[in-house]
């Protein structure tokens, strides 16, 4: 029992099989790095107020120093009886440096340790989705000039509904991550707070100095209530839900660009380099990467459910369940990232079909909600117009031609006030060029956009 920092009160050993299920050695040793930042700045703040000498604290430093450098170079040896990353540090430090290690944990619970760590990892996993969100914006950016002249067809429901320029597609996605940055900007305020001091749940009699800690960290706030600071997993289940609103942004453009990507749609060649192929069908070259993009959303939502399940009537304060917090994070963050870092590459390397979309816009008369709103424009009340004009597409569907097909005495025959003017909003060029609402998908609008789009990312 003399191996276990706990084991003082017991007189028999640990089951082998408490060990393997209660152990999370398997996965928080990727805290190791944040574990020891936290040790470090934990010692000087113990040397500060005179708890351990300047001494004792230079030694500490030093082990953990050779420790994270074993860790590194894989030369560390992690062994299951040690249960977790805080005490595999703690032990080969007093294996180090002898006696005065055993001061490192003066003034500290694995409880606010964990918290602390957990802290540390998901800041710094913040600001990593943060950069590679900003390479896919950029990513969809750059392709703003080269399709500045391709429309395509919008969809609702997804049927053709009206026309839009390219770019301004590639905005829509900017914005939707522009709002998972900013999402994650705001959950890391919360995440910048300091728990260690909170010890195991109540405080601690020792004259510590939280705010040195706190300052040594880079945290911004320190946690005011130790009952709260050990028992709050907030801050990582709001990470992983801002992670799983990108993951959805993500697979909803997968989604799209798969259908893109189909022969019936033949919009989009996806770089083949982002391609598999199929081990039967020698002419198969799928968009697996996509599909798992979407695919793998899955299990990031699913993550987020367990985290939430997970602290659901959990009392206060910290509850070995919280252990469990780690994996779904991780998880969640590996796949987001490696989602991210796959999704810029493939987003500014596919190239659009233009022949074939030009092809498909001249069918599904886009331009009728233009033309409705051209008659508005004349005095037409909506209601009146909108019927007029489904009477054309009628007409047009039933001849089988464009509306820009009708002829003026056609149009005349559905209301005698119409005239030449209506042919200036028929067709997809016209009738993106006749919008001028802000946001809208007309050129200048859109324009001013990606203009604001470049000089927004030149910036940051
Ligand atoms: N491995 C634990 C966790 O991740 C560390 C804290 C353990 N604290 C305790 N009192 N057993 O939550």
């Amino acid at each position: 029992m003399a191996e276990k920092a706990w084991g003082g009160v017991f007189d028999q050993a640990t089951d082998k099989r408490v060990e393997a299920f209660t152990e999370s050695i398997s996965f928080d040793r990727r805290l190791y790095a944040q574990d020891i930042e936290g040790s470090v700045a934990h010692a000087q703040m113990l040397a500060k107020v005179g708890l351990i000498s300047a001494e004792e604290c230079h030694q500490i430093e030093q082990g953990l120093a050779e420790i994270r450098q074993e860790i590194e170079q894989d030369r560390f040896s992690f062994r299951t009886e040690l249960e977790d990353i805080h005490m595999h540090i703690e032990s080969a430090l007093v294996a180090r440096i002898g006696d005065v290690g055993r001061k490192l944990h003066t003034a500290r619970s694995r409880n606010d340790q964990v918290a602390t760590d957990l802290r540390l990892w998901v800041r710094a996993s913040i600001d990593q989705i943060d950069a590679r969100l900003l390479e896919l914006q950029r990513a969809f950016v750059s392709r703003c000039d080269r399709d500045a002249d391709v429309i395509l067809p919008g969809y609702t429901h997804f049927q053709r509904a009206q026309p839009v320029l390219a770019p301004h597609y590639w905005l829509a996605y900017c914005e939707k991550l522009e709002r998972d940055r900013q999402r994650l900007a705001d959950c890391r305020r919360r995440v910048n707070v300091l728990p260690l001091g909170a010890a195991a749940l109540a405080g601690t009699s020792l004259p510590i100095d939280r705010a040195e800690v706190a300052t040594r960290l880079t945290f911004e706030g320190i946690a005011a209530n130790s009952l709260d600071a050990a028992s709050d997993r907030d801050f990582a289940i709001e990470f992983a839900f801002a992670l799983t609103l990108i993951a959805e942004h993500l697979s909803t453009w997968a989604e799209e660009w798969i259908l893109w990507s189909t022969v019936e749609f033949n919009f989009i060649k996806l770089p083949q380099t982002f391609c598999t192929g199929s081990s039967i069908m020698p002419q198969k070259i799928n968009p697996d990467v996509l599909e798992l993009i979407r695919g793998k959303t899955a299990r990031v939502v699913g993550n987020l459910q367990s985290l939430l399940v997970l602290v659901k009537g959990l009392p206060l304060a910290y509850n070995r369940d919280l252990q469990e917090d780690k994996e779904p994070l991780f998880d969640s963050f590996d796949t987001v990232r490696m989602a991210l870092e796959l999704a810029a590459p493939l987003a500014a390397g596919a190239e659009l079909n233009r022949a074939s979309i030009l092809e498909r816009l001249d069918r599904g008369h886009l331009d009728a909600t233009t033309l409705m709103e051209h008659l508005i424009r004349r005095g037409i009340p909506q209601r009146t117009a909108h019927g007029l004009v489904g009477r054309l597409v009628r007409k047009a569907l039933d001849r089988g031609c464009r509306l820009s097909d009708l002829t003026l005495d056609e149009f005349r025959e559905a209301h005698p006030d119409l005239d030449e003017s209506i042919y200036q909003v028929l067709g997809p060029e016209k009738a993106v060029a006749a919008m001028q609402s802000y946001g809208s998908t007309a050129p200048a609008q859109v324009q001013e956009q990606v203009e604001r789009w470049k000089k927004r990312l030149d910036e940051s």
